[in-house]
């Protein structure tokens, strides 16, 4: 049954602005994290978009990497193409290439999900990382301190994908997702009931293609099966959104901050 939000949506001019943006909102969630936890856990997305934030995170002319307590991130994936981390199309690839090389986490704090694997046993794998990690008992969820998602020109977010498998999965933390419609048919994905969860929970979108499919997400019909990204219904009731203004095109226009805001209540 859907559960009412509010999304904020905070649109950028371009795509290097709401990079930014996103980068500034990474130290904002981890240092908060810290400030009350000890450490922050973040599960980050692949995809192209988060490329240019890496790198804004992890380049020291620009005031981010100073302010990112770097020792205390524990780094999951939100998703991972089933290959081997050495291929470039690999989430942990990009990410090792705009971030990880260039910061200093600790090794052990960076979890990858181990894309090489055979799908089902990546996942089971990943699943049992993080229980561990947790100190998860039953049936408890991850509660992640910050998540960053992306959506595609299809609605799908993480690799939960239209009319897939994993759109159904309530239990698991993570699973193995057959996606026919793919490049690389299998992912490992993290599940739309664990992403919830999290502590803060936001998109990070950009570029004209993805206004169509944004506008259908959060004004259209109620129908996950064929947006996903539907299914994010933050369990905080609140749910952030960086964009970029080409991306925002079709929503309600921000206020003179470059804010909108609404309530979903489906
Ligand atoms: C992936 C990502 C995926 C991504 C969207 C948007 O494995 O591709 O995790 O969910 O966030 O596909 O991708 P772009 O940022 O490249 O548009």
């Amino acid at each position: 049954m859907p559960r009412p939000y509010s999304v904020e949506y905070r649109v950028s001019e371009d795509r290097e602005a709401v990079s930014h943006a996103a980068a500034q909102h990474f130290v904002d969630c981890a240092r908060a994290a810290v400030e009350a936890r000890g450490k922050a856990r973040i599960a980050i997305s692949g995809g192209s978009t988060p490329r240019q934030t890496f790198q804004l995170l992890a380049d020291p002319s620009h005031p981010y990497r100073a302010q990112m307590p770097w020792e205390k991130l524990e780094i999951y994936w939100v998703d991972e193409r089933c290959v081997p981390p050495d291929n470039p199309d690999s989430n942990y690839s990009m990410t090792r290439e705009n971030l990880l090389d260039r910061v200093p986490i600790p090794p052990e704090q960076i979890h990858r999900i181990q894309g090489e694997l055979e799908p089902e046993e990546a996942a089971a794998k990943y699943e049992s990382e993080i229980r561990g990690q947790f100190r998860l008992e039953g049936a408890q969820s991850p509660v992640f301190d910050l998540l960053l998602l992306g959506m595609g020109d299809d609605g799908h977010t993480a690799s939960l994908f239209p009319h897939t498998e994993a759109l159904n999965e309530m239990m698991r933390i993570a699973v193995a997702n057959y996606v026919p419609q793919q490049k690389y048919n299998w992912r490992v994905t993290l599940t739309w009931p664990v992403i919830i969860e999290a502590r803060e929970l936001f998109f990070l979108i950009a570029g004209e293609d993805k206004a169509d499919p944004l506008h259908r997400v959060l004004h259209g019909r109620y129908d996950p099966e064929t947006l996903p990204s539907q299914l994010i219904q933050p369990r905080s009731g609140k749910l952030l959104m960086l964009l970029d203004r080409q991306a925002a095109s079709l929503l309600p226009p921000p206020d003179e901050n470059g804010i909108g805001k609404m309530e979903i209540n489906r």
